[in-house]
């Protein structure tokens, strides 16, 4: 895989500046709701304070865009971070600067500093040298285990790589290698099942899975924009008309192979997203006035289900409906179910993913390998080479 990785480097004593993606979802207390990407860095940060180096965390958390916004400080993150590693973990207030230095200065052997939010700088998002020198200052070696955000070419994801020696930690390690193998070998049949409110983020990957996907599931959002795109009446239906072309041109592709593009035969319509309303499942052909789609019909799922039973490799990323709502969450939960049970590779991302089985109770062990990233994921199964890994490459 031709990473420099934890297994190149003897960090005793050094100081390791550690970029991790702690971009945690919050509630309205800014309480985080959901810890997995803090929990699988982890094995990282315990094996970098077990050889005795001194561990500098980064992150960001959401899009400050340059300014310093109190909701979206480290400080939870920092704390949920100690408890979880069972260590005492210092916060400071700022990323660079004096009081910053000061305190790693003080640091011994096997002990752990998180730094405030990195977009809270303008330099971090455009990779500015002066900002980017600014933090590499601080520390010796640089290992990025920021599989989330390593789709950025910021100054803490990539840029540190120029300054500094740098390593992939064993969560970035893990993601590319697992990833990869989808990429290089998949188990046949590979089944895609793709959800979500927009098509953007997810043409790339269609595109890239038209040779190597033998079953593309299409539901969500996203399936309405396919639907219209087919000429179909779907009522009041969220949808990307500006759209219609490229929907039309992915379709195009996979007709000469059969029926490897399966959208939504029926769907659950509403007149509104609530939790008290009534649903109907509805043939697709029948949608009309202000229909709302909100979640994939009975048929779909029992077809949806069938090839990811047959699945030899199955890649999951956005729900099939607005499962956020109990009426409309059934699509969604029953292609949970079926992934989990799946007896070949399982592989999902995406933070409504996640989110979605976290909601149903299926413990994340059921699958292959759930990614810590979400557009980091999609991009990297698009084949693009991401800024924050090619910087970790060695030349072999
Ligand atoms: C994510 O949550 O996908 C990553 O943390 C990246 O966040 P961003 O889309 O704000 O760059």
């Amino acid at each position: 895989m031709n990473l420099r990785t934890l297994h190149d480097l003897n960090p005793k004593g050094k100081r390791v500046l550690l970029r991790v993606d702690f971009n945690v979802p919050t509630d309205e207390q800014r309480n985080i709701t959901d810890d997995t990407r803090i929990k699988e860095a982890v094995p990282t940060i315990k094996h970098l304070v077990t050889k005795g180096a001194r561990v500098i965390v980064m992150s960001h958390m959401g899009r400050p865009k340059g300014k310093i916004v109190d909701d979206l400080r480290l400080d939870k993150v920092a704390e949920r971070l100690s408890s979880l590693i069972a260590m005492p973990v210092k916060k400071v207030h700022e990323c660079i600067g004096k009081s910053v230095e000061k305190e790693i200065s003080k640091m011994a052997d096997g002990e752990i500093v998180v730094l405030e939010n990195t977009r809270f700088y303008h330099g971090e998002e455009m990779n500015a040298k002066e900002f980017t020198e600014q933090v590499a200052q601080l520390g010796d070696v640089f290992v990025s285990d920021a599989f989330g955000a390593v789709h950025r070419a910021h100054s803490t994801t990539a840029g540190l790589a120029d300054f500094l020696p740098s390593y992939a930690g064993l969560l970035l390690e893990k993601e590319i290698k697992v990833l990869s193998s989808i990429l290089e070998n998949p188990k046949k049949p590979v089944v895609l099942v793709m959800g979500g409110a927009k098509i953007d983020t997810k043409i790339g990957v269609l595109k890239n899975f038209l040779d190597k996907g033998d079953v593309f599931l299409i539901g969500g959002g996203l399936a309405n924009t396919f639907l219209y795109a087919e000429g179909y009446d779907i009522g009041d239906s969220l949808h990307q008309a500006d759209k219609k072309e490229v929907a039309r041109e992915i379709m195009l592709e996979t007709e000469k192979d059969g029926d490897k593009f399966v959208l939504p035969c029926d769907v659950i319509v509403a007149s509104e997203a609530s939790e008290v309303v009534e649903t109907v499942c509805v043939p697709v052909m029948d949608i009309e006035g202000d229909m709302k789609i909100f979640d994939i019909g009975h048929k779909t799922v029992e077809i949806f289900c069938e090839h990811i039973r047959k699945a030899g490799t199955v890649i999951w990323n956005g729900p099939v409906g607005l499962y956020e709502y109990a009426p409309f969450e059934k699509g969604t939960r029953m292609i949970a179910e079926a992934v989990a049970d799946c007896k070949g590779i399982t592989i999902l991302g995406g933070g409504d993913t996640i989110d979605a089985i976290n909601k149903f109770g299926i413990d994340p062990a059921r699958f292959t390998h759930v990614s810590t990233g979400g557009g980091a994921m999609l991009e990297f199964l698009e084949g693009k080479e991401l800024p924050g890994v090619k910087v970790l490459r060695t030349m072999d």
